[in-house]
């Protein structure tokens, strides 16, 4: 069982520091990649799809030196062909470092509790800790790096990606502000933890069923699907619960002047965004994209105990 080996399995997982610390490593990266990982293997272990997940990951090893095994969701079964605990020791021997996309939380929980080697979330149904460090590296860019005060609207579902996003937010000391239909709150455990990380941080979190009341004034404005991979069957009740969370330019009009728009993708257009939204000079979307990259190369090189050789 590999219980000193560190994981990154929530984005709770990160204290303060360590956020600035891979913040910090990532800008690094993306500046100048370094080839810290020659000869090392990172296993991708997909129960979902993905586009920008999996490529980011393989063109980070890339750029690191390292590389990577992809396993698609079909393939391996796990928990069903295979026992969790069984797959979760035999990849430890074949690879250095591992990427699970799974259902609920408590899988990826159970896998890393029987890893030897470092297991990153790419994605559960409760959070998406990758994610959130790529956003706040996309934010810095544009707000410079000192985030205290700045002002972050997320607007729609209380998900994996929002939950993940407020926490790693507040951290910095971010005026985060969440908007979310009645019965799509934010979770009761990502709640007590942003808050008590804003409390720390000189930051805030407001929670509002009033999208308008979230985006006025605001500075960032986020959102993500209304219906969530493997939610399909509720899609039909989502859109009639999510009537009036969609950022469109009337939303928009009510934020800061210049405000910027993110969405972590994929996108339903004409649901939670509008085309025109999407398209606008203020959309940093594609950046958030792109700096998947280097957030997870910078995690990656953390886990494996190489970030500190980082040349900044
Ligand atoms: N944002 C994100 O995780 O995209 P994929 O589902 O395509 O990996």
């Amino acid at each position: 069982m590999g219980q000193t080996v560190r994981h990154l399995l929530s984005a709770a997982d990160l204290s303060r520091e360590e956020i600035f610390f891979l913040l910090d490593a990532a800008a690094a990266l993306k500046r100048r990649p370094q080839r810290l990982l020659e000869g090392r293997e990172l296993a991708l272990l997909f129960e979902k799809p993905s586009l920008r997940t999996r490529v980011s990951f393989q063109v980070a090893m890339r750029h690191l030196g390292g590389e990577t095994i992809y396993l698609a969701p079909q393939e391996v079964g796990l928990g069903e062909r295979e026992a969790i605990k069984d797959v979760s020791r035999v990849l430890a021997r074949y690879v250095d470092v591992v990427a699970v996309r799974t259902y609920g939380q408590e899988i990826v929980e159970e896998y890393a509790r029987y890893s030897s080697i470092p297991v990153i979330n790419a994605l559960t149904n409760e959070e998406h800790p990758c994610q959130a460090l790529a956003d706040l590296l996309t934010v810095r860019e544009k707000l410079g790096n000192d985030l205290r005060g700045r002002s972050i609207a997320f607007v729609g579902d209380g998900n994996n990606v929002a939950s993940s996003l407020v926490v790693t937010a507040a951290s910095l000391g971010m005026d985060v502000r969440m908007a979310s239909p009645r019965g799509y709150m934010l979770p009761e455990n990502i709640i007590t933890e942003a808050s008590a990380r804003a409390e720390e941080s000189g930051g805030s979190l407001t929670l509002t069923n009033e999208p308008e009341e979230a985006v006025r004034g605001a500075e960032l404005l986020y959102t993500d699907v209304w219906t969530s991979m493997g939610q399909e069957r509720e899609a039909e009740q989502r859109r009639i619960d999510f009537a009036g969370f969609q950022l469109n330019r009337q939303l928009v009009s009510l934020a800061a002047p210049g405000a910027l728009i993110m969405h972590d993708l994929p996108a339903h257009r004409g649901e939670e965004i509008t085309d025109e939204v999407m398209e606008s000079e203020g959309s940093i979307i594609f950046d958030q994209a792109e700096n998947r990259i280097w957030a997870q190369a910078a995690v990656v090189a953390f886990l494996l105990g190489v970030a500190d050789r980082i040349e900044h």
